[in-house]
Parts: C-alpha cells; structure tokens; sequence
C-alpha cells in the first residue's frame, strides 16, 4: 500500500526513536522535564518568539491561541477553508466562547481587504473581532505557501485594526523550506504560532504554541484546564527534537516528489492543482468512487470534495511508492475510459 491520506500517517524512524528512548525525563506538569524544556526554548528561538509551550496537538495549540488572546463572544476572522473553521470540531466555540468569522482569500490565503471589510466599528450589535487567524502552508487551499510580504501585510493590517494575528503553522517548514526564509522571518509579523512535528516532519505527537511570554504562561495554565498537562512527555519532544534536526531539509524530497507525482497525473489527461508543497489535489468527477478504485489498486488518498482527490507525500513514500501511485491512476483512468493502461 501506499499511504498518501496524509503526511500524520508516518512512523517514528528507528534513529527517532532511539532519540526518543534515549531522551532525560521529568515530570513536566512540575517544570522539569528537560527534554520539554529543551523543546520549548529551541521553538522559541527559531520562531522569534518570547516562549513556546509543548502541546499534544495541532489542535490543541489552535484552542489555546484563540482562548489566550480573545475574551467571551469575541469574532475570530479565518478562512473558510481553514482548519479552526472545518476541522477542530467546535472547539473554539465550546471551549473559547468566541464566534468564528470566514473571510475570502486566493488559496486558503487570508485576503486583506476582505479582513477590513469585516471589522465592524464599536455599536454593541457587533461581536468585536479580536483576532485573525491564518494557515501556512494551507492544507484546503493546495499546500500552498502564502509569499512573506503578504504574510507581513496580514499581520500588520491587522495591528493596525487593533487585532492580534495567529498564524496556524501546521506544515510552517513545508512554507520554510519552499521559500527558503526562515522561520522567525515568516512569523515576523504574527503575535503567536503553533506548529507541528507530527506531521511532514515525521515525529508520532505534539505540536507547539509560540507567542509572547504572558501568553504562552496563560496557555500554560489553560493546557492544564483542558487536561493537556504532560508527565514524562520528554519522551514526545525527543522526537520533535530529533525531527527538528534531521527531518526539516528532506522535506525538499517530499516537494520535489509531489512535483513529479503531479507530472505524471497531467500527462495522463487529469487536472491537477500545480503543487507548491508536498500535496497534490486532482480534480475529477465523482471523487468518493476514485478513492475507493485507487484503494483496490493500492494507493490511498481522501477526497476532500466530490471533486477533488488530496495526496499527500511524506517521509514514509519514496520515488518507487510515487511511480506505483502514477501506475493506479493510469489503470483507474482506463476503467473509466479516460485512458489506455501503457498508452
Ligand atoms: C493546517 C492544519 N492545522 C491544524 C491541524 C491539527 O493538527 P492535529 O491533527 O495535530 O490536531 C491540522 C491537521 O492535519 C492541519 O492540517
């Protein structure tokens, strides 16, 4: 089988987990589990940050931003297609008390003149929007990579309308990487991140909250509140520790494979979304009954839509595993009379 559902379906390596094995524990809901601490303050550094707290997700790090810079009934401004919006299950609403407001944009890219128009002025009818949240790379909008004076533009449009910015950097060294400007430079204009290791960086859990340090000790005490407080999870941030320095430039490979991958399924006559990252979407009719003709021929995939197909290269599919790929979409395509298998 090759798995492309998602880059969070990789195995720890067996170096990663020796990392992990090998790594000095505490109990880190009493402050002293090193190799946590140690976690935190490398996330800090790299993204430009006052502090960083370990959290168990993505998720996890998304609720704690919105809870930590909003107050009850707030408005968060987000992309429709971002994944506070589509996929935290509710979270913001049960558990930040704030209403979520989507807002246009190329990509999955937040527009900035979209988020103007949705600040409304100080009559008590309104919710007063507090916070804007972007995605980078944007999962739904192609794995794209927002380009830096846009993410400078958003963060600081909107200082200047008295809000905070959030930016949700699940797949942030994908956008790292592809750009070639690091970290601390993207997030530059951003008030807090969260980004994760559990995902094209190859680590089995966590993520990270970046931001100034008043807010990380609030979502240190609102982590314990949701009961995201750790014991030994030294043992987690060993392997973000060991992704961090040996899973970040091979994210190159997974980019270049998805540009390969993309090649093949344009020669074959199917639509495809030019890849900037590591996901590939192909757009074809009744997307469910692909899926499901691609898992019998061995490849697995999500349809996002039911047009749209999502493949997602990662640490665990080689070039082998991305020919295979291109083979079923050839034999799936001749079933459906789109092509000839070998043509
Ligand atoms: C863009 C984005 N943000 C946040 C998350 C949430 O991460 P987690 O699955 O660790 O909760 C995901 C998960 O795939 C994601 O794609």
């Amino acid at each position: 089988m090759v798995d492309l559902r998602s880059d969070t379906v990789t195995r720890p390596t067996a170096a990663m987990k020796a990392a992990m094995f090998e790594a000095p524990l505490g109990d880190d809901v009493l402050g002293d589990d090193p190799t946590v601490a140690r976690l935190e303050e490398r996330s800090a550094e790299l993204a430009g940050k006052e502090a960083a707290l370990f959290v168990p997700s993505g998720t996890m790090g998304n609720l704690l931003a919105i809870r930590c810079q909003t107050r009850l009934a707030d408005e968060v401004l987000l992309h429709p297609d971002s994944h506070p919006f589509n996929y935290e299950a509710g979270g913001a609403a049960a558990f930040a008390g704030v209403q979520l407001r989507t807002i246009g944009g190329d990509r999955g890219m937040v527009d900035c003149d979209a988020m103007r128009d949705a600040v409304r002025g100080p009559d008590p009818h309104f919710a007063p929007a507090r916070l804007v949240c972007a995605e980078d790379t944007t999962n739904r909008g192609g794995g794209a990579v927002w380009p830096l004076e846009r993410l400078d533009e958003l963060g600081e449009t909107a200082h200047s309308l008295g809000l905070r910015s959030h930016l949700d950097g699940a797949r942030v060294f994908n956008a790292v990487v592809a750009s070639g400007v690091p970290l601390a430079r993207r997030l530059r204009a951003f008030d807090s991140a969260t980004f994760c290791f559990s995902k094209a960086l190859g680590a089995p859990v966590g993520s990270v909250l970046v931001s100034d340090a008043a807010t990380i000790a609030l979502a240190r005490r609102m982590r314990k509140l949701l009961g995201g407080g750790m014991r030994q999870s030294g043992l987690l941030a060993a392997a973000g520790l060991y992704a961090l320095d040996h899973h970040v430039e091979r994210l190159a490979d997974d980019h270049r494979r998805a540009a390969s991958l993309a090649e093949a399924l344009t020669a074959l006559g199917l639509e495809v979304v030019p890849p900037q990252t590591n996901m590939v979407y192909v757009r074809v009719d009744e997307a469910p009954t692909w899926q499901e003709a691609l898992d019998a021929e061995g490849v697995l995939c999500f349809a996002t839509s039911s047009s749209t197909l999502r493949l997602v290269l990662h640490l665990d599919v080689d070039d082998a595993g991305v020919a295979q790929t291109a083979r079923a979409f050839e034999i799936v395509a001749a079933q459906r009379g789109l092509t000839r298998p070998g043509a």
